[in-house]
């Protein structure tokens, strides 16, 4: 399994938000090259997953969201989220491998932000050499972002509520009294809420064992591309630094259909 520095990362889960605009300020080599070596191992350990660090401004890469709010701008460098296609639960991998690489650039001090759509594709593949079996599942810009949100960002982030996280009662399938007894679930937990998710709709939830949690989507509806599932990838490496930050690792087990997987207490 992949290494995780917990402490670290759990801070950067509690710092990470999305960023839309950026100095030009280029990164440092040490940093890039810490990122690269991150990569590699994900893209070692994570059967199918290809995750690209590319050092071209994003200029001509990305369109808004409400007419030029939300559009992404200024940063030196992107990451491409490439996948295999027919690899099994390969958007779960994308999101838990891709949110690994946000949570370290994140330490790092640089901003990110999860685009799945509001971007052009054919930009992107021009930089990238994709095999016939690879498919470009999203990307994020990389860089050192504007010291305060601007305000396009802080209309966008308004329109989308995306600081806002629905309560953890609500994201519970099984209230019971587990949550409130156990340490490592509530950190765990916690951790996972502050997801992002694409238009944050969180559509993770939660089903709570005395060894394990359940990650399960809300609904299946409107999830031909899978979608969701990449956004549950996110959660689940959230979840597991919340529970390694709280002293408990596990291993997870992929499920099938409304549920996703289970982490499951070592
Ligand atoms: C899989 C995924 C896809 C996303 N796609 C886009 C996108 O196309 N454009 C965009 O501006 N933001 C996109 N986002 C960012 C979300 O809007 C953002 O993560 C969410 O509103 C929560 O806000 P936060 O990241 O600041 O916590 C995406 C996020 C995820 C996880």
């Amino acid at each position: 399994m992949m290494e995780i520095p917990a402490v670290r990362w759990y801070q950067s889960i509690k710092e990470r938000s999305s960023r839309r605009q950026f100095y030009s300020k280029i990164i440092e080599k040490p940093k890039l090259k810490k990122l690269r070596n991150l990569i590699e191992m994900i893209n070692q350990e994570i059967e199918g997953l290809r995750i690209i660090l590319v050092q071209n401004d994003v200029e001509e890469i990305f369109t808004g969201i409400l007419g030029s709010y939300g559009k992404i701008s200024g940063a030196p460098a992107y990451l491409a989220f490439v996948g295999i296609k027919d690899i099994p639960y390969l958007e779960e991998k994308i999101g838990y491998g891709g949110e690994a690489v946000i949570l370290e650039a994140t330490a790092l001090e640089l901003g990110t932000c999860w685009v799945s759509g509001t971007f052009k594709a054919e930009e992107v593949l021009a930089d990238l050499d994709l095999k016939k079996s690879e498919k470009l599942y999203a990307i994020s810009p990389l860089g050192y972002p504007e010291d305060r949100p601007t305000i396009s960002e802080r209309i966008l982030k308004t329109v989308i509520s995306s600081k806002k996280r629905l309560d953890l009662d609500k994201l519970i399938i099984n209230k019971n009294d587990l949550e409130a007894e156990l340490e490592w679930i509530k950190t765990a937990l916690k951790a996972a809420r502050l997801a992002p998710s694409a238009v944050n709709r969180q559509p993770w939830r939660f089903k709570i064992g005395e060894n394990e949690i359940i990650i399960e989507l809300d609904s299946q509806e409107k999830n031909e591309e899978r979608e969701k599932n990449l956004d549950c990838g996110i959660a689940m490496l959230h979840l597991e630094v919340g529970a390694l930050k709280a002293g408990v690792s596990g291993s997870w087990e992929y499920l099938k259909g409304k549920e996703v997987a289970r982490f499951l207490v070592e």
